[in-house]
């Protein structure tokens, strides 16, 4: 359906979790946060219900994410039914890797069409320590096993932060060179922890011209309904894109809302303007009233984000957005 800024939207991501088996530097304090209470947390069924009324209003593309998906139990037959949701096109999933070399077989007999895997570093020590403790051999093997299983096209989610990984992008284009895997570099957000590190950021200008590919325009369209561009050449077997969360931001053909685990509906990734749903889908509401519900949230889904305001603070972190 369409905002009130004629945008399209039909690409929900619904975070079912905000807790995580990492703790990565730029999103999550050492102990963790404080976690969302169960009771608040929306049944695998209240998840299905949104779903279907959603698909009624033509969402067609659908993201899971967490804190860590993979995680919550029960995942498996929550995709299994979701898969089977008439009208959902695109089942995806966005992980840190960790449990993949286990599940992607399992993922993919599920219904799930394909996965976007964290990886910011190639060095197994610089790993652990950005992530707290995670280990590179699993994230590899999960990479490997969603090639295998034909998860296609598998999507590398690379956080650009200066100092720490900026010198490694030429390895990340070689990865995408001789696999195919589409590598996508983002410019890091101030939300949450990473929120007062804006000398970490790196822009997606700079990130070209490290890679020696200043002015080239978006060459490949990859399967994908969010906002990075891509860019690929000759003997490449995957690529290389672009998402610029800050510098050129997206908004004008922004084509997604978000649903949190604890069912508000957050309307822009960066805006504190949430409807709480879960209270919608806890009344005694019939499934038509709940979609005028939703329908009304979308219609008011804000122009744009205000992240580059220097004041510009979030309540949550990434964590319990989704990304
Ligand atoms: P596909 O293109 O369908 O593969 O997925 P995606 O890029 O939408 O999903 P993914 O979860 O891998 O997101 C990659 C990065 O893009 C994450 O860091 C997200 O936070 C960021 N991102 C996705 N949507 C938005 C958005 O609306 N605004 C901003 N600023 N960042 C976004
Ligand atoms: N800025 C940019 N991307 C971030 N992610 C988590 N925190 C940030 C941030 N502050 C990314 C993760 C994951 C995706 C869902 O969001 O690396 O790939
Ligand atoms: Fe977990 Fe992702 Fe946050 Fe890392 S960025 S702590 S993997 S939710």
């Amino acid at each position: 359906m369409q905002d009130q800024y004629r945008r399209q939207i039909e690409y929900l991501r619904i975070s079912i979790t905000d807790r995580c088996n990492l703790r990565c530097k730029y999103c999550m304090p050492p102990e963790g946060v404080q976690w969302i209470p169960h009771e608040s947390i929306l049944t695998y069924e209240e998840i299905s219900r949104v779903m279907r009324i959603s698909t009624s209003l033509g969402f067609r593309r659908f993201r899971i994410t967490g804190g860590e998906p993979l995680i919550r139990s029960g995942i498996l037959e929550f995709l299994q039914n979701a898969s089977q949701i008439s009208g959902v096109e695109d089942l995806m999933l966005t992980t840190n890797g960790i449990l993949l070399p286990d599940m992607a077989e399992d993922l993919k007999k599920a219904g799930v069409n394909r996965v976007n895997i964290s990886l910011d570093t190639f060095d197994e020590d610089k790993f652990r320590e950005l992530t707290r403790g995670g280990d590179i051999k699993k994230v590899f093997q999960g990479i490997h096993r969603s090639l295998e299983v034909g998860l296609h096209p598998v999507k590398l989610n690379v956080v650009v932060v200066r100092d720490f990984n900026s010198h490694e992008l030429p390895r990340f284009m070689e990865l995408a060179h001789d696999y195919p895997v589409h590598v996508r570099f983002i410019e890091l957000m101030p939300i949450g922890i990473s929120s007062d590190k804006r000398s970490d950021f790196v822009s997606i200008d700079e990130m070209k011209a490290i890679l020696g590919l200043e002015g080239l325009k978006a060459t490949r369209d990859i399967r994908g309904g969010g906002p990075a561009e891509y860019i690929t050449s000759e003997g490449f077997k995957g690529s290389v894109g672009f998402i610029s969360a800050i510098s050129k931001h997206f908004c004008s053909t922004c084509n997604r809302i978000r649903l949190t685990p604890d069912g508000k509906l957050r309307l822009c990734l960066h805006s504190s303007n949430e409807v709480d749903f879960r209270e919608v889908l806890r009344s005694n509401k019939s499934d038509d009233e709940v979609r005028d519900v939703f329908a009304q949230a979308i219609w008011n889904k804000p122009a744009e984000h205000h992240m580059n305001d220097q004041a510009w603070q979030d309540q949550r972190i990434m964590s319990q957005i989704g990304g």
